[in-house]
This record gives C-alpha cells, structure tokens and sequence, in this order.
C-alpha cells in the first residue's frame, strides 16, 4: 500500500474509506493506459476528487507529468481537507472546474472516473478535451449510464425522467443529502446517457474531432469490484446482487448484446490526426 494512503487511513478524513476505493478502482483502468505512452508524457484527471488516484500514479510512473484539476462541485465540498492534504504531498493539482482551466500545452491522456454525469455539460467537455489533447491522444471516460433505470449514487430506481423521480423520491432525497453532507448532488447529475454520447460524437464535424470505442469489457471490471471491493459492495448491493445474479445465470455475455442500456459505460474517445 502506498504510504500516502496508509497516513490518509491514519488521520481518518471524512470519507476516507471510500476515496481510496475510488483510486484504487480508477488505478486499475489508468494505470494501463499510462503503462502504454512514452516517457514524458502528459496526463490531466478531469475531477480528481481527492487526488489519491495521481498520487498513486505519479508513484509508479515517476517519469509521466501528472496534472489534476478538482473544483469541489455541488456535493462535493467534504472532499476539500483530503485533497489539500494530497496536494501538499506534492501532487499537482488545481481546484478550478475545468471550464476555467487554461493549459500551457497539449494532453496524451485525459481522463475522468464518476465526474462525467456531474458536469452542467457533458457535450461541452469532449469538445473542450478535443482541442487539449494532442494528435491521437486519448479521452477515457467512467460513469454510470442512464439508459438504465437506477441510480447509483441514491440507490433510486429512475421512474421515467429526472424530473419524475424527484418528485416521487423528494423527501427520501432531501434526506439523504442533509445525512450524507452531499447538499445538491441530485441537482448535479444530468442523466447523461450512451446513446447520446455516441449520436453526438457521430454528428461531431469540428476540426477537433473524436473517434469513440465503447467498452463493453468494463462490466466484468465491475463484478469483480464487487467480489473484491468491500466498501464497494456495502454502497451498491442492489447493483452488486443484480450483477451476480446475471453472471451465475451466465447471462451476461447476453446483455452485452445491447451495449447502450448497459448499467455503467467506459468510452474512450481518441483525437483524429
Ligand atoms: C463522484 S466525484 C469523483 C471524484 C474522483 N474522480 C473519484 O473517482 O474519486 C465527482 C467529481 O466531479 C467534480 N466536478 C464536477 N463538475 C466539475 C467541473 N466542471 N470540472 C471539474 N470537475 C468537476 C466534482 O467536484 C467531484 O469531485
């Protein structure tokens, strides 16, 4: 374990449990395709959060540049002591949204876990990328899809529409943020689904344009998380036994045949030469 994670468990940060099973999760998915880019490369997380996950990975690829950006959106304020705790480790980071970041130069690898439904606009942001990234470079984005009628971070079934589901749930919502300290986080998500994602990147015609592959692999990712992530599978029960009950009826080489209501997304978007 990294030492930087071993003193975050030491002065118990709010949260914490949860923080390092995220950067463990994203380290799984980045690490391999830092592994891949040459030395010197330059590396910028969308959302950092706590940063643990460009700690981890500045430990092992001490010859990539990484770069963070996390602006403590809505529902995300308790993040704020352990990011700085990270920050003055020496991870760099900067606690702006990404639509007032100005990079001094060009991205071989961008990347986002769980940030993608919270931007005010997701179509805005791969454009934004687009024009950061350098010829061929690569845009990972990880996040749940809302084709899918759940949703993750409320344990809420989704009835019809955002709209719909609020009214329905608002006192259990309302709840919920007041105990979680996570004031405004239903306001934050936009629903964002696949099929849009990729009707969009089709219909893309600027100069900046992205090619997307969709990762259907990423699903197996998530059964094992919740085989091995305890903390994981203490959140998502209704998800995790959803997911295993498919796997033992061995069901999901089927579902994966109908890749937009898959229940979370990995999209990798490359910049066209
Ligand atoms: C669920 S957290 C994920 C944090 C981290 N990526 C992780 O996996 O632990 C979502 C993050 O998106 C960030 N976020 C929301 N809007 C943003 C924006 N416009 N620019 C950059 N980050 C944003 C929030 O501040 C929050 O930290």
């Amino acid at each position: 374990m990294s030492s930087l994670i071993s003193q975050v468990r030491e002065l118990e940060f709010s949260k914490a449990d949860t923080w390092i099973a995220e950067a463990e999760f994203g380290f799984g998915f980045t690490s391999e395709e830092v592994n891949r880019l040459n030395a010197n490369s330059n590396v910028l997380e969308i959302g950092c959060g706590s940063g643990l996950l460009l700690s981890l990975l500045a430990e092992k690829y001490p010859h990539t540049s990484f770069e963070g950006i996390e602006p403590f959106g809505d529902g995300f304020n308790s993040l704020g002591d352990l990011n700085t705790f990270v920050k003055k480790s020496g991870v760099n980071i900067k606690n702006i949204r990404y639509e007032d970041f100005k990079p001094g130069h060009k991205y071989d690898f961008i990347f986002c876990i769980n940030v993608f439904e919270h931007l005010e606009d997701w179509r805005h942001m791969l454009s934004w990328s687009a024009k950061q990234l350098k010829p061929k470079g690569k845009l990972l984005v990880l996040c749940p899809n809302y084709s899918f009628p759940y949703e993750s971070h409320f344990k809420l079934p989704i009835l019809i529409n955002k709209t719909i589901t609020r009214k329905v749930f608002q006192n259990y919502i309302r709840k919920f943020e007041y105990e979680n300290d996570t004031e405004k986080l239903w306001d934050s998500i936009n629903f964002v689904k696949k099929k849009e994602v990729k009707s969009f990147i089709m219909q893309s015609t600027s100069a900046n344009k992205l090619s997307l592959f969709d990762d259907t692999s990423v699903i197996d990712d998530i059964i094992d998380r919740i085989l091995f992530d305890e903390t994981f599978r203490k959140r998502q029960q209704f998800v995790g036994l959803t997911a295993l009950l498919l796997k033992r009826l061995g069901m999901l080489r089927l579902i994966k045949k109908f890749p937009n209501l898959l229940p979370y997304m990995k999209l990798i978007f490359i910049k066209n030469q």
